[in-house]
């Protein structure tokens, strides 16, 4: 920690290396609080990082030709058209559950878009890492053998990293009901071991992945992810004066991911029959391309403790049979423990922390105060009484648009 704490400097040293007054950095930075919040140590004293220092230099030279409401304006709007481009090169990342649906989507967009220093992949599975370096032939990917249940791997696996992305989970309902132990340990308790690892080795930049399950949770993954989710916003609390900041993105099913009903379908209608637990059913949809982008986007606009939630479709599982199948008789099976007939993004005890922009909500932690500014994001409060559910949502996929991103994502 005392290594990257060194590169912050104090407001005295950044008035004497600028030539400005403290008293005119003290003012500007009420002044420009939209778009920029230095760091703080512990005991309230403003620490300036290099970005600080590039920011104060940038107003000192603008500030010379215009008057400061002019200066403002030119850089809030620099600010708001760079945001979602959280400079992603030379940075060393990680991803656990790298190998899975979502790791491996997320590597090759980063490495197709971005120039990061390296990636490492965890999981436990070699044939997995064998298959992904096949697949992915890339001289930055690190191929790390290691179980979210051992700290002490995780603690190798996490140093001299800058972004974590935590995707490693069990997720199938249904095996984690009969081995609910074994979901705990993976879901808690590989979480915690993750934010530990994090905060020893002052990595900045932690976002775990989870789920709509989570929100009033009716089955042991939901409720393993709501503790992960948890302990990841409660980690900001540990992580005190350190770098180390913790924040979660939480979304609905994604298509096709594995072991998810589509693949499944696709699989039984070359038997002419497919499986439908309740046709009264209704889920979040999102694509796998939707949930990398969301989930980059976020971990440009944390500041820890944030639950990020996208703005995404509702369908019915009666139109997903349709799409997918629609020469088969769907056979009813009823419904399974712990699946609900509709899903909840955001219950009612979140509203009041919950604030809307155009494509997403985020809920804001309650342990912190200084929540609430992301540069170039308009936020609005939600009515008290609001939920998101997939049931009451205000936008569908009918069965044609379930069609065309089916085969648009090569699905079908
Ligand atoms: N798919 C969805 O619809 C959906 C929706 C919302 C949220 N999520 C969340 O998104 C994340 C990624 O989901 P996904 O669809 O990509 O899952 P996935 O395809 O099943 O991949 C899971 C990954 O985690 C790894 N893993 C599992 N247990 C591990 C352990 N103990 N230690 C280290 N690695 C472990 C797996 O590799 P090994 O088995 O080789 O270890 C695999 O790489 C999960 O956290 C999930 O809860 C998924």
């Amino acid at each position: 920690m005392a290594g990257i704490m060194s590169n912050f400097i104090t407001i005295g040293h950044l008035s004497r290396k600028l030539e400005i007054p403290s008293s005119t950095i003290r003012y500007w930075e009420s002044f420009f609080n939209e778009i920029w919040k230095p760091y703080r140590s512990k005991g309230g004293q403003r620490r300036y990082c290099k970005t600080d220092i590039d920011f104060v230099k940038r107003i000192a030279t603008l500030s010379q030709d215009m008057p400061l409401r002019e200066v403002k304006r030119i850089l809030v709007q620099e600010v708001s058209s760079t945001t979602d481009n959280f400079d992603w090169n030379g940075k060393v990342v990680l991803v656990t559950g790298g190998t899975g649906s979502f790791g491996k989507a997320f590597i090759k967009k980063l490495l197709k878009e971005h120039k990061p220093a390296a990636i490492r992949i965890y999981s436990r599975d070699e044939l997995k890492q064998f298959q992904i370096q096949q697949e992915i032939n890339d001289t930055r990917l690190r191929y790390q053998i290691g179980d979210v249940r051992d700290y002490h791997r995780l603690l190798k696996a996490t140093y001299g990293v800058d972004v974590i992305i935590h995707a490693a989970a069990m997720k199938q309902v249904p095996m984690c009901e009969y081995n609910p132990f074994e979901a705990v340990k993976t879901n808690i308790i590989g979480t915690k071991n993750l934010i530990d690892a994090a905060l020893a080795n002052n990595v900045p930049r932690v976002i775990g992945l989870s789920t709509d399950k989570a929100v009033n949770p009716a089955n042991l993954y939901g409720a393993t992810k709501l503790c992960a989710e948890k302990m990841l916003v409660q980690a900001n609390v540990y992580s005190g004066p350190r770098p180390t900041r913790f924040s979660c993105v939480r979304y609905g099913n994604v298509m096709a991911s594995r072991g998810s009903v589509i693949p499944l379908f696709i699989e039984q209608r070359q038997n002419g029959c497919i499986t439908i637990t309740d046709p009264r059913m209704s889920r979040f949809w999102l694509t796998l391309s939707e949930a990398v982008d969301f989930v980059m986007r976020a971990t440009a606009f944390m500041h820890g403790g944030e639950i990020f939630v996208p703005r995404i479709p509702s369908m019915k599982i009666m139109d997903l049979a349709k799409a997918i199948a629609p020469e088969c008789e769907p056979k009813i099976i009823g419904i399974r423990p712990g699946e609900k007939i509709h899903e909840i993004l955001i219950n009612e005890t979140e509203a009041r922390d919950t604030f809307s922009t155009e494509n997403m909500f985020i809920i804001h932690s309650r342990l912190k105060k200084d929540n609430g500014r992301y540069r170039g994001l308009k936020l609005e409060s939600v009515p008290e009484d609001f939920v998101y559910t997939s049931n009451t949502n205000d936008r569908w996929l009918s069965v044609d648009e379930l069609k065309a991103i089916l085969k648009r994502e090569n699905i079908l």
